[in-house]
């Protein structure tokens, strides 16, 4: 396919000059701005069924957001206008709109079948089925204890070392599908440098049942290889040198860097650059959780991100879910000012949700500079943040409630319990509906006390699906990695680069050494002097 959509890109005009956008100010200054969420029901009787859209096992409800016919058009109008479907096309062609790293994006070509002809041609596209089924063999090799540890034990405790994308996706959908794990398979996680959580895992965990998985991208991030080798070294000693082939694996793009590390051959799992840390779940960075869960399980997660990426590439730009929400999250971002957007799953299993989306969220549209390299007008990514039914509503509601933000609100609801008391999670989807319904319509009485009153016309989305599935997660993940990534086309901004994050890791190297002798810092920030000085002190 021709280089259609990068090579126009570059002469791309700023969103805010475009009709579309232009329009969409005009139709806020004009119409929605003071315009009540209530007098839009009021005004259409079908409204909730006429602001619901469902793709797949999903159903988004966004009529309790601001948007009514004319703001829809618009929101298409303005994909349109950016290119949307266009980014769209060549994000599946494999075209390399990555351009600071020169690289396709084909997350999604880890979820396809040869049918979907997701980045045909390009380098490892051809390799994902084998590099799957290798996985396969592995998982079902452990499950049926054909693979063991160094005693001969069959290998339960499987143990994650990663950070970021190589942590937060594992970790989140392990907890998401723990009605999935097999037997007596267990998920463990070690991401943070400061040691805390494998001296946990060091001080519960038999090193003879227990298998790491090192998970990073470039095999060379300072907290993995920290942890991969402090529990390598635990390994050694409670074991013996030669049990870290059958206690340790790997998934990395770093083939060289795995050998080094003592990884066997046949237990090196790899991916491809054109798979970003925060979109690698899909990839061998899903090995612990495949192994915990089974490979039917993963297997059914990767067919859940392929029907929602089935719906982004078919639907029309007014009846399609990511660029839908993309549009509500800019509409609320651009034009109404909010900075910040809840998530909050009614599941206590999708508790890491909200950070999964953080990253993928903060770390892809975090930019201030276009992919042309001017500056961006206006604001990009909002904060991402949230937490679990409710202990969110027993802990920050207030806010949300009668603070003076306006923060839009995703609800992911399911209607089934995901192994537990349909009761109990009836009660949890009678919180969900009626914390949607105050923020919407509020609270006011003749007389009053001003402290009691809920100004209500807070927007919010409800995601409802029926239960929390695998196939169900990968669309629910699926369906927010196409919502990033249109908002990013819009903006005009690449987002799967993440150059904001190696000033910090390379600064953290260079003051490293000074911790233990505060003398030999180089840098000349005072404030950092002194507080290694007193570090020093109260060490
Ligand atoms: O923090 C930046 C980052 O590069 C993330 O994008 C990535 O997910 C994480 O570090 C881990 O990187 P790696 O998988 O290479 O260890």
């Amino acid at each position: 396919m021709a280089k259609a959509y990068t090579e126009r890109t570059l002469s791309a005009r700023y969103p805010t000059d475009l009709k579309a956008w232009q329009g969409l100010k005009a139709h806020y200054r004009e119409e929605m701005r003071t315009r009540e969420l209530d007098a839009l029901f009021a005004r259409d009787k079908q409204r909730a069924d006429r602001f619901s859209l469902e793709a797949a096992d999903l159903l988004l409800d966004y009529s309790k957001t601001h948007v009514s016919a004319r703001t829809r058009q618009l929101f298409a109008h303005l994909a349109r206008q950016t290119s949307v479907p266009a980014a769209i096309e060549a994000m599946f062609a494999g075209e390399r709109i990555n351009r600071t790293e020169d690289r396709s994006v084909l997350h999604v070509a880890l979820r396809s079948t040869p049918a979907d002809k997701a980045g045909d041609g390009v380098d490892g596209v051809s390799d994902v089925g084998d590099v799957l089924s290798s996985i396969e063999a592995y998982v079902d090799a452990v499950h049926a204890g054909r693979v063991t540890g160094s005693t001969g034990k069959r290998l339960t405790n499987i143990v994650n070392i990663g950070i970021g994308g190589s942590d937060l996706g594992p970790v989140m959908a392990a907890r998401a599908l723990r009605p999935y794990w097999q037997g007596d398979m267990r998920f463990h996680s070690v991401s943070n440098v400061d040691g805390t959580q494998l001296a946990d895992i060091k001080a519960t965990l038999d090193p003879a049942t227990t298998l790491f998985i090192v998970c990073s991208k470039t095999f060379t991030t300072l907290e993995t290889m920290t942890n991969a080798h402090a529990a390598r070294k635990w390994v050694i000693e409670q074991l013996g040198e030669d049990a870290v082939q059958q206690h340790f694996v790997a998934a990395s793009t770093n083939h060289e860097a795995m050998n080094d590390f003592g990884i066997h051959p046949d237990f090196r799992f790899g991916f491809w650059d054109w798979v970003g840390g925060r979109y690698s779940l899909w990839s061998a960075v899903g090995l612990s959780l495949a192994l915990v869960m089974g490979m039917q399980s993963f297997r059914r997660l990767l067919d859940g991100g392929r029907q929602m990426d089935r719906h982004f590439r078919a639907a029309p730009l007014d009846e399609n879910m990511p660029v839908l929400m993309a549009m509500i999250a800019i509409w609320y971002n651009n034009f109404f000012g909010a900075e910040t957007q809840a998530i909050l799953p009614y599941d206590n299993r999708l508790e890491r949700f909200p950070a999964y989306l953080q990253q993928l969220q903060m770390e892809s549209n975090g930019k201030s500079v276009r992919v042309d390299g001017k500056p961006v007008k206006g604001n990009t990514g909002m904060v991402i943040w949230g937490e679990a039914g409710n202990n969110a509503q027993h802990s920050f509601y207030q806010l949300l409630h009668q603070g003076t933000r306006l923060i839009p609100v995703d609800f992911l609801l399911p209607a089934r319990s995901s192994g537990a008391d349909q009761a109990q999670q009836d009660l949890a989807i009678a919180n969900c509906l009626a914390q949607s319904e105050a923020l919407m319509d509020g609270f006011d009485e003749p007389g009053l006390e001003p402290y009691r009153v809920h100004r209500g016309n807070n927007p919010s989305c409800t995601i409802l699906f029926d239960e929390l599935r695998p196939e169900t997660l990968g669309q629910l993940i699926a369906l927010y990695e196409h919502k990033v990534f249109v908002e990013g086309v819009v903006w005009g901004i690449n987002s799967f680069d993440q150059w904001g994050v190696e000033l910090g890791k390379k600064l953290a190297t260079r003051i490293a050494g000074a911790v233990s002798d505060p003398s030999s810092y180089s840098g000349s920030n005072r404030s950092t002097r002194r507080l290694l000085e007193e570090t020093k002190a109260r060490r």
